[in-house]
């Protein structure tokens, strides 16, 4: 199995060979102090980054500022920002409700480790937006996954949990498996075999993580079934949002839903990427199915570190007798929760989702348009803030067909020239664009000239 589907004849691959070279010229040239920062970082940071996720070939791009939507790099060129921090900043940067917030409570201390008011009010937001009765704060959207397994396996008394293949939950030993399988290793997709992402974890731990493709309910039954009575918890994106955006096809979360209940499993949505950020409820709302714990981050607290876990009552009695620990210092840290406070009850309020929806809806109708134009195989997926150019002709429904399926040299000559051009976005080829209340049509228009013109090379004559 390649993991890249070839250029279609329609399209000259020489051309797009020749195109990303030049294209990785200019962004050489252009980010040069950032290159110059890369060797500097590499110096103290492994990679010379913070995290891994920010690397990129040959080097990332280092930000010195940014507000509203727009960004500026240390080589002084200005982006508009369809990054947008890996999904977070839906409220816009430095959005002068948020930093209002912040800065008020930075004057009135910013952590006691000991609960402050702010909490309350935010998890009484996320209990009216998700519907689950009882809510914890973490640090991460690793923390929430974590912290969700952990219920998992505390309230069933089982250890083994099941997950999606291709699907990234964080960084905690029991989601780090099948993250991305590499295609000679991951066995029949009727029955996966579980594979370590990366060194360092025990080797009993992909026998605890056992995986099934998305959006097909008759590959996840036939699982439990054999592990009848073993399984604590089943965990998934609702929408897959880490190979690009892939739905779920009518009805498969009512039967992920159903199955998991006659198994006695727990159902863990992580709506890291999703909440807040699709709807007001997340995909739990969008999709109507309800799980037993919910996983939060990223947008919840407008830029500020911070997750969320929610579940319901039974699951909350056993964090409340601390049988199953959920802890940590700067949980719930009233800086953060200032800064969910403003984020869900000021900024991204009804009027600020229909904007959001808005601005996506016109974004990919504008990327249709030039899809259909210059005939170029691929389709537009969003929802809520987010959408993405898929490069396929085909719908990817789970993380095989986005092996197979997708051009993947056209998706990273796309964020080549979105990058050349002043269009920010994420690095590499998995990701997805997330709007912010304060990008603007204008702001739309350009990202539509700067991927028109993508379009043109691409497709015109030698
Ligand atoms: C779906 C999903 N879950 C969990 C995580 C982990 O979140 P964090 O990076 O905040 O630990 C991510 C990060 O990108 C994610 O995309």
């Amino acid at each position: 199995m390649s993991a890249t589907a070839p250029i279609p004849a329609s399209i000259d691959a020489d051309r797009v060979a020749s195109l990303t070279e030049h294209m990785r010229t200019v962004y050489r040239e252009r980010t040069a102090r950032s290159g110059e920062y890369f060797e500097r970082a590499s110096g103290v940071m492994p990679g010379g980054v913070p995290s891994q996720f920010q690397k990129n070939d040959p080097w990332p791009v280092y930000i010195e500022r940014g507000t509203g939507a727009q960004v500026w790099d240390v080589d002084g060129n200005e982006y508009l920002d369809f990054h947008n921090g890996f999904g977070v900043m839906c409220v816009g940067h430095a959005n002068p409700t948020i930093a209002a917030a912040v800065k008020a409570r930075m004057d009135e201390g910013t952590h006691f480790a000991a609960p402050t008011e702010g909490s309350i009010t935010v998890a009484e937001e996320l209990r009216r937006r998700w519907g689950l009765p009882q809510w914890r704060f973490t640090n991460s959207g690793t923390e929430s996954t974590m912290d969700a397994i952990h219920l998992a396996r505390g309230f069933t008394g089982r250890e083994l949990i099941v997950k999606i293949e291709g699907t990234y939950h964080g960084h905690h030993d029991a989601v780090m498996v099948s993250v991305k399988p590499p295609p000679a290793l991951m066995g029949d997709r009727s029955r996966p075999t579980s594979i370590p992402y990366g060194l360092g974890y025990p080797a009993n731990t992909p026998d605890l993580t056992r995986v099934v493709p998305f959006n097909d309910a008759d590959a996840l039954s036939s699982l439990l079934e054999e592990l009848r009575g073993q399984v604590a918890g089943v965990i998934l994106e609702p929408a897959m949002m880490n190979i690009n955006i892939v739905p779920p096809v009518d009805g498969y979360l009512e039967r992920v839903r159903e199955l998991t209940r006659d198994h006695g499993a727990v159902l863990i949505f992580d709506e890291v990427k999703t909440g807040a950020a699709v709807a007001a409820g997340g995909a739990t709302e969008l999709f109507g199915v309800t799980p037993d714990v919910v996983c939060l981050a990223k947008a919840i607290c407008g830029g500020l570190p911070g997750g969320a876990v929610g579940m319901t009552d039974e699951l909350g009695a056993l964090v409340a007798s601390g049988q199953v620990r959920q802890q940590g210092t700067f949980n719930g840290n009233p800086l953060v929760m200032a800064a969910a406070e403003a984020t869900l009850l000021e900024v991204l309020t009804d009027e600020g989702y229909a904007k959001l929806h808005k601005l996506n809806e016109d974004l990919m109708a504008g990327c249709d348009r030039i899809i259909s134009e210059y005939k170029l195989p691929a389709h537009t997926v969003g929802m809520g803030s987010k959408g993405c150019v898929v490069f396929s002709s085909e719908p990817i429904r789970e993380y095989r067909d986005y092996l197979t399926k997708i051009h993947h040299d056209l998706t990273n000559l796309a964020w080549l020239y979105h990058m050349n051009n002043g269009i920010f976005m994420t690095p590499g080829e998995d990701e997805e664009w997330t709007l912010s209340v304060l990008h603007t049509d204008a702001d739309l228009k350009r990202y539509l000239e700067v991927f028109e013109m993508f379009a043109r090379d691409v497709t015109s004559a030698a």
